[in-house]
C-alpha cells in the first residue's frame, strides 16, 4: 500500500454532474487528502499533464474531442509511468476492460462506485503501478492476498501476476484450495489448466532472488575471513622456508635442512587452500569482478605455488641439493627466497583490498 498523503488527481470528464459528484466523493472522503483538478476535454487535460506532474488521472473514455480506447492511448503513450484509472458508463464496460488489459489500473462504473471504492481504487492504482517491474519478496507479496479489498497478487515463474479482477479468484482464494498473495509456481502442476490462464493478467513486478542454501553457506562463510586466517600459515612457512635454508647453508646443521623441507610441504598444503580462500573471497564479496588488484594477486598466487612446486619437486628428487655449495644450490636458495617478495606483494595487494 501506497501511503500518499495528499494525492494529486486529474480528473478528465466532459460531464459537469458527474465530475462533481466524483470531486465531492473525495473531498469527503477521511483518510488521505485528494487534491482534484478538473479538465473537461482530452486536450486540456493533457496540457494539464504537460505543466506538471499529477499521482494519477480519473479518466472519462468518452470525451468531445476523444472517444474509446483512443482516449485511454492517448494519455498512456504519453506519460506511460502514469497510473489510469478508467472512468465508464453501464454502456461501455467492454472497452474500460481492453483499458485495463492494455495497462489501466483500473475502472470504475459511474453512479455505481462509492466514495470509499473510488479512494481505494485511487490508492491501489498508485501503488500497483509503483510496483511494477519492482521486486516482491515473499514477505511482501503476502500483503496482496486479495482479502478484505486488498489486491490479489500470485507468482508464477519469478513474475507476479495481478488477479484481482478475476471472479475465480473470489477474496483471494481459488478453486477452495490456492490463495493468493503466494508463489504457486510449483502448484501449477496440480491444476485442470496450464499457464496460459495468466495471460490474460498483469504482470506487476517480479519475484525477488531468493538466496540458495549454497549461497546463504558461502556467505556464512565469508563472514568467518577464512582467508585472512589460511594466509598467514602460507605467509609463515614462506618465510620459514628459505630461512631454514639459509640457516642450513651457514650453519650446516643437517636438522636445519630437515626443518626447511617440511616448511616447505606445510607452505605447499597451506598456500593452495590460501589462494583456493581467496578466490573464494573474491567471488563471495567482490562478485569474481576483475580489477588490477584482483590480477595481480591471482598472477603473484600462481608465480608463489610455481616456486613452492618447483622447490618440492627439485628436493624430492635431489635431496643432497643444498649439500655442496655450487650453481645448482644457489638456485634452489634463490628459488626459495623469491616466495618471500611474492608473498610480501600478495600481502600488499590483500591489504589494498580491505583499507581501501
Ligand atoms: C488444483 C488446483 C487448481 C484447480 C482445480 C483450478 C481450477 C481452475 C478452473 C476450473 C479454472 C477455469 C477454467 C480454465 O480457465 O481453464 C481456473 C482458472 C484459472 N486458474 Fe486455476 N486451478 C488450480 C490451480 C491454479 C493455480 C496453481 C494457479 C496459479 C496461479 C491458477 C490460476 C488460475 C487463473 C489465473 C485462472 C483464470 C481465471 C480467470 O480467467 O478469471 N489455478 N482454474
Ligand atoms: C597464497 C596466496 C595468497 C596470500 C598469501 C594472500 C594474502 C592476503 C592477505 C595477507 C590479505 C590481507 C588480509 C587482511 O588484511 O585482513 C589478503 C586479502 C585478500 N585477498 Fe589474498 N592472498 C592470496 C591469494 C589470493 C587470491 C588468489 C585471491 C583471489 C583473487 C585473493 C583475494 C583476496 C581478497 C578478496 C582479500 C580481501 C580480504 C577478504 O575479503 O577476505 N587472495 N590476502
Amino acid at each position: 500500500m501506497n501511503d500518499v498523503e495528499n494525492v494529486k488527481v486529474l480528473l478528465i470528464e466532459d460531464n459537469p454532474g458527474d465530475a462533481r459528484l466524483i470531486r465531492e466523493m473525495l473531498a469527503e472522503h477521511r483518510g488521505a487528502t485528494f487534491d482534484v483538478e478538473w479538465r473537461d476535454d482530452l486536450a486540456k487535460g493533457m496540457k494539464r499533464l504537460a505543466d506538471g506532474p499529477v499521482d494519477l488521472v480519473l479518466l472519462d473514455l468518452t470525451l468531445p474531442d476523444s472517444h474509446g480506447f483512443n482516449t485511454f492511448s492517448s494519455v498512456q503513450t504519453t506519460i506511460p509511468r502514469l497510473p489510469i484509472v478508467v472512468l465508464t458508463g453501464l454502456d461501455d464496460e467492454t472497452i474500460a476492460v481492453r483499458a485495463v488489459r492494455g495497462g489501466a489500473q483500473d475502472y470504475l462504473v459511474k453512479g455505481k462506485v462509492t466514495g470509499e471504492q473510488l479512494a481505494r481504487a485511487i490508492r491501489y492504482a498508485i501503488a500497483r503501478k509503483t510496483g511494477e517491474k519492482r521486486p516482491f519478496t515473499l514477505e511482501e507479496l503476502k500483503e496482496f492476498d486479495g482479502k478484505d479489498g486488498r489486491p490479489a497478487y500470485v507468482a508464477y515463474s519469478g513474475k507476479v501476476y495481478d488477479i484481482s479482477a478475476s471472479a475465480l479468484w473470489g477474496d483471494g482464494v481459488h478453486s477452495g484450495l490456492h490463495s493468493a498473495g503466494v508463489d504457486l509456481t510449483s502448484d501449477m502442476g496440480n491444476a485442470p489448466h496450464g499457464e496460459e490462464v495468466l495471460l490474460g493478467f498483469r504482470i506487476v513486478g517480479e519475484l525477488a532472488k531468493q538466496e540458495t542454501l549454497g549461497q546463504m553457506a558461502a556467505r556464512k562463510a565469508e563472514k568467518l575471513h577464512l582467508h585472512p586466517i589460511l594466509v598467514h600459515f602460507s605467509v609463515a612457512y614462506a618465510i620459514a622456508f628459505p630461512l631454514f635454508n639459509f640457516l642450513y647453508f651457514f650453519t650446516r646443521t643437517t636438522s636445519f635442512e630437515i626443518a626447511a623441507f617440511y616448511m616447505l610441504i606445510a607452505g605447499f598444503a597451506t598456500s593452495i587452500f590460501g589462494g583456493l580462500s581467496g578466490v573464494f573471497s573474491w567471488k563471495v564479496t567482490y562478485a569474481g569482478k576483475r580489477n588490477t588488484l584482483f590480477d595481480m594477486k591471482l598472477i603473484y598466487t600462481g608465480l608463489l605455488l610455481a616456486a613452492i612446486t618447483a622447490s618440492l619437486a627439485w628436493r624430492i628428487l635431489e635431496p643432497d641439493i643444498l649439500l655442496t655449495a655450487g650453481f645448482q644450490s644457489y638456485a634452489y636458495l634463490a628459488l626459495g627466497t623469491a616466495q618471500l617478495p611474492v608473498v610480501t606483494l600478495l600481502g600488499y595487494y590483500g591489504g589494498k583490498i580491505v583499507f581501501s
